[in-house]
């Protein structure tokens, strides 16, 4: 149950940083999710972690033991971490049963047949992948091949699993079947899960905490509902939850009153000492707008997306687009006069740097 510990990590390619500085602390028995765009560092972070690439700067430590650091000229190599890994192309032996697929490892290492024996039997039913212990992996479907890919890197009993988007290749029912899985794995294993995605559902179901990442810069790093209701800026706001945030560009003054898209409403901070005059974006998620005969201000439907579970709205409010989520099967005539108002929290973001300023209850005046 190790804890890994990164400080002033950074990776360079020649002049190119594709990882800047980055401070991590991953507790034991956790589940994180390295998140972020296509090329923001994720792999490279992940790599540096396991060994398979030589940090430029900084240490690692796994377990309370230094297996990276620039400046003392340590680094172990991945067979000395006591690590496990699943990537995305997770080839399975084809000649080789799935029995001898998982045992194939563990032979490597020595290990008894009496040991082997009740490995394997163990990883079989942990999985649920027993009665398919003597096919080949050309006879198995793709969720079952990723599950014996899933219990032959388990197999030694890594204390860290490192998983680089392991669930890509698979259709959108199978993945979402293998992440209940990954998560009972979790669970039933003592190891420390550190996974890649650039999922962000897949980074809000399954981790205990997520690294959002931008260009190799840590943007925040915090559990996953917390990420949601309070990005730490924009970038973070936008990325996280769909249909994205709203964000409307308005003025803030000093004493709460924030005007938006025609709109004009009260901001009850969370910390009002934030609260000064400056341009803003105001921010709210979709299902945190109502549409009722309650509501403050005019909105017209501008089409609707109705899913059976929800209905996502776009609405037209004095020119500004709004797009709602409403749960269960309801649906509004295009051009429809609607009312609304917002419920819950919005987080206001400074217009300048993009940083969150305050979270808090917008009401509208
Ligand atoms: N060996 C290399 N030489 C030069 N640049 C590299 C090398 N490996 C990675 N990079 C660059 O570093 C950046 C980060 O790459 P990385 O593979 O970590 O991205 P990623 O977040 O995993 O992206 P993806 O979601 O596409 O897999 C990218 O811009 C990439 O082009
Ligand atoms: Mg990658």
């Amino acid at each position: 149950m190790p804890e890994i510990i990164l400080k002033n990590v950074a990776k360079r390619f020649g002049k190119f940083v594709a990882v800047d500085n980055l401070n991590l602390n991953i507790p034991s028995n956790s589940f994180i999710t390295l998140l972020g765009p296509s090329g923001c560092g994720k792999t490279t972070t992940l790599r540096m972690i396991a060994g398979l690439e030589t940090p430029t700067e900084g240490s690692i430590s796994i377990d309370g033991k230094v297996v990276f650091d620039a400046d003392k000229g340590i680094n172990l190599p991945p067979n000395k971490r006591d690590v496990g890994f699943l990537f995305q192309n997770y080839a399975l032996w084809p000649h080789m049963t799935v029995y001898q697929n998982i045992a194939f490892g563990l032979e490597n290492l020595k290990w008894d047949k009496k040991r082997i024996q009740e490995r394997v039997k163990e990883l079989l039913e942990m999985l649920r992948i027993g009665q398919f212990e003597k096919r080949y992996p050309s006879e198995l479907s793709g969720g079952q091949q990723q599950r014996v890919a899933i219990a032959r890197t388990l197999a030694p009993g890594p204390k860290v699993l490192f998983m680089d988007e392991p669930l890509s290749n698979l259709d959108a029912k199978l993945r979402m079947e293998m992440r209940t899985e990954l998560k009972r794995l979790h669970r039933d294993t003592d190891s420390t899960f550190v996974y890649v995605t650039h999922d962000q559902l897949e980074a809000m179901t399954l981790s205990t905490k997520v690294c959002i990442m931008e260009t190799g810069i840590l943007q925040q790093y915090a559990p996953p509902l917390e990420m949601y209701n309070n990005p730490a800026n924009l970038f973070v706001a936008d990325f996280m939850g769909n249909p994205t945030m709203n964000f409307i560009d308005g003025h803030l003054s000093a004493d709460g009153t924030v005007s938006f898209g025609g709109m004009k409403a009260r901001f009850e901070a969370q910390d009002p000492g934030a609260l000064r005059d400056q341009d803003v974006v105001v921010g709210i998620r979709p299902e945190y707008i109502h549409i009722d005969e309650d509501g403050a201000v005019e909105a017209t439907v501008y089409s609707t997306l109705p899913s059976g579970m929800e209905t996502t709205v776009k609405l037209d409010v004095n020119g500004a687009s709004l797009t709602a989520v409403v749960f269960g099967d309801v649906d509004y005539p295009v051009d429809a006069k609607v009312k609304i108002g917002f419920h819950k929290a919005a987080v206001i973001f400074d217009k300048k740097d993009g940083k969150n300023i305050a979270r808090g209850k917008l009401t509208l005046v």
